[in-house]
């Protein structure tokens, strides 16, 4: 559709096409004040590119081409100011204060969809990816090497990343985590890599009653030491020591400099539990955050209403609201958790919900009663069905409640034909502007990583008519001559790294980002994004979907000045999007990351050091 244009024209003749460019917003930085120095390396100021080298974050109505620019302004409040075609238009005194930027400009990348303490986490405690049962004991014991006094009751081993793919497809078991003498009376517990499942030492099952009390409703227990949804839930977390605010103050200051170091501004944070509000409350409200973050709150008793007020801004540089609740539907395809309406095609289940559709009508009609946005997450069929008629409900029940933008489908992995239609049909019948209706929030690395079992797990038929939609989703009704479509894109890091270039990339291949090569099925390309969608979806329209909008305009030039240098263009078609670096990272107006020269590679052979604890060698 729409997308060739987008995706093919290079930046100069769209920068042709929009000769005519307007400044976005009238406001002027400079009368009556004082640019600052040119030398500084933050702040206020007249920023330009090579010519065209800035996107501004719009694009035409019609043709849909990326909006280009040359210079912007800087404003001391931390916005943008002008915007300036050429450097032509900019009078010669003002020239005079130009910084020169080399590269090009993008605004700031969101992440519809991420979890940021639990990245925090996972950067602070042990990394489980990709790895094998002994690389993943290694692990451990290096980890410990560097903090020895982990492992205890109240200070236990924890971890996420591992996967039973690298382990034959086995379920791995408490015995496997102590396979080394070293570990054997220690607290261990590891999240898998989808964060719905965790695989727990023997010092952690001798806490839990012997024998084990049946498996509540929505969880499972698929092996002695690994426990899923609702199982982890309610047996294994509430044994974990207590993580204190300042535990999570650690994690956050953690994550944040490792996403400013891939072009992050700010996310979605997909699941905030209550006692992070206050955290990143002060974080915010003392300006030491430095990073966007708005969140969907979890009550302390998962699937549930909290009655608590609505949290926006309260720091000037508009840095954490909380307007939005969570709700988990159902659990995840490699796990088998995620329900299914017809039974999976490699195992005789249905999945689970975590919630029947009874309570998940009700939880999601009172946070919507109280005016909050709601997202549940839905994975299967049957969860995104449930979804739908919750919100069907919800409308029904309060006329009165404004319902743009208020209901969104995290994931939206799976949809029934039917119910792809029926979105859009329960859209009209309720009168909300299509584009606000029912939004799905997509991570579009999830299909290109799932793409190696997705066939088995949903069978041919399933796979081409319901699986990881994206293009069919945003129908061109939407686009001519109305707000335009509007996939909100992310990657649920960490479950996936938190690249959003490499997300545009897996968008606009459906290709994995971390592999050379990429054999798929034709059903994969049909529902790729082309790169102006790709773009967008890991920016404004997520903040157009967090409702971050008016004079915010995340993600576009004339709201907070929030933006990437980059070393290639990523509206370039001969650009390779696995290989563009993001060199500099600025929110609201200052550099919060630089990346620095990358040093000469030495051609000399890597020796491995073999992790040593408490002078014992380890087996590998
Ligand atoms: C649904 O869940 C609620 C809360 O757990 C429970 O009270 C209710 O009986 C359940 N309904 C059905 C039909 O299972
Ligand atoms: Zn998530």
């Amino acid at each position: 559709m729409f997308g060739i244009l987008g995706q093919l024209v290079p930046a100069v003749i769209a920068a042709a096409v929009y000769g005519t460019f307007k400044t976005v917003t009238s406001y002027d930085a400079y009368f009556g004040r004082s640019p600052s120095s040119s030398t500084q390396p933050s702040g206020p100021g007249l920023y330009c590119t090579q010519p065209y080298r800035v996107y501004t974050g719009f694009e035409d109505a019609i043709w849909k081409y990326p909006e280009l620019a040359t210079c912007f302004d800087v404003l001391a409040d931390g916005r943008f100011g002008s915007v300036w075609n050429s450097r032509d238009e900019i009078s010669w005194w003002r020239k005079l204060w130009i910084r020169e930027v080399d590269g090009w400009v993008f605004p700031g990348f969101w992440d519809g969809h991420a979890h940021l303490t639990q990245y925090g986490m996972m950067e602070v405690g042990v990394k489980a990816y990709d790895q094998t049962v002994p690389q993943i004991i290694t692990s451990i014991l290096t980890y410990l090497e560097k903090d020895p006094t982990y492992g205890t009751r109240s200070k236990w081993v924890l971890g996420t990343g591992w996967d039973q793919a690298y382990f034959g497809g086995k379920m791995p078991t408490a015995e496997d985590l102590v396979s080394n003498p070293l570990l054997t009376n220690l607290y261990i517990a590891l999240y898998r890599v989808d964060v719905h499942c965790m695989w727990v030492s023997p010092a952690v099952l001798r806490l839990l009653p012997d024998p084990l009390p049946p498996t509540p409703p929505g969880g499972s227990i698929p092996s002695n030491g690994v426990f899923c949804d609702n199982a982890m839930d309610d047996m294994i977390l509430p044994l974990i020591p207590e993580i204190t605010e300042d535990d999570i103050e650690n994690f956050i200051t953690t994550a944040v400099p490792a996403l400013h170091s891939v072009g992050l501004v700010g996310i979605i944070d997909a699941a905030t539990a209550m006692k992070e509000v206050p955290v990143y409350k002060r974080l915010a409200e003392s300006g030491k955050l430095d990073f966007r973050v708005y969140g969907m709150v979890e009550c302390i008793k998962r699937n549930s209403f909290c009655d608590l007020e609505k949290y926006h801004f309260a720091d000037k540089a508009g840095q954490f609201t909380l307007t939005s609740a969570k709700i988990f539907a159902d659990g995840a395809l490699g796990s088998w958790g995620a329900a299914l309406i017809e039974p999976y095609s490699d195992k005789p289940t249905r999945g689970s919900m975590l919630i029947n559709e009874t309570e998940l009508a009700k939880v999601v009609s009172q946070w919507y009663a109280a005016d909050w946005q709601v997202g549940v997450h839905a994975i299967g069929d049957a969860a995104n069905r449930a979804a739908l008629n919750a919100f069907e409900i919800a409308m029904k029940l309060h006329p009165d409640i404004d319902n743009d933008k208020k209901f969104k489908i995290e994931h939206a992995q799976i949809i029934h034909p039917d119910d792809q239609k029926r979105r859009i049909d329960i859209c009209k019948k309720a009168g909300v502007r299509l584009e606000g209706c029912i939004v799905p929030s997509i991570q579009p690395t999830h299909a290109t990583s799932d793409m190696a079992y997705a066939l088995s797990r949903l069978g041919p038929q399933r796979l081409k008519d319901s699986a990881y939609r994206m293009q069919s989703l945003f129908p061109e009704v939407q686009v001519r001559f109305s707000h335009p479509p509007h996939p909100v894109l992310g990657s649920d890091f960490p479950v996936e790294p938190p690249s959003p270039i490499e997300g545009m990339y897996a968008a606009v291949t459906r290709c994995s980002p971390r592999l050379e090569t990429c054999e798929r099925d034709a059903v994969w390309d049909d529902e790729k994004l082309d790169i102006l969608q790709a773009v967008q979806g890991f920016g404004r329209n997520v903040g157009w979907t967090g409702m971050l909008e008016g004079w915010m305009q995340v993600g576009q030039m004339g709201g907070w000045a929030d933006w990437v240098v980059l070393d290639h263009d990523l509206f370039s078609k001969k650009v390779d999007l696995r290989k563009v670096k993001v060199k500099e990272t600025w929110i609201g107006g200052k550099r919060v990351f630089k990346r620095e020269a990358e040093p000469v590679v030495e051609d000399e052979p890597v020796v491995e050091a073999e992790p040593v604890f408490e002078g014992i060698k380890v087996q590998a």
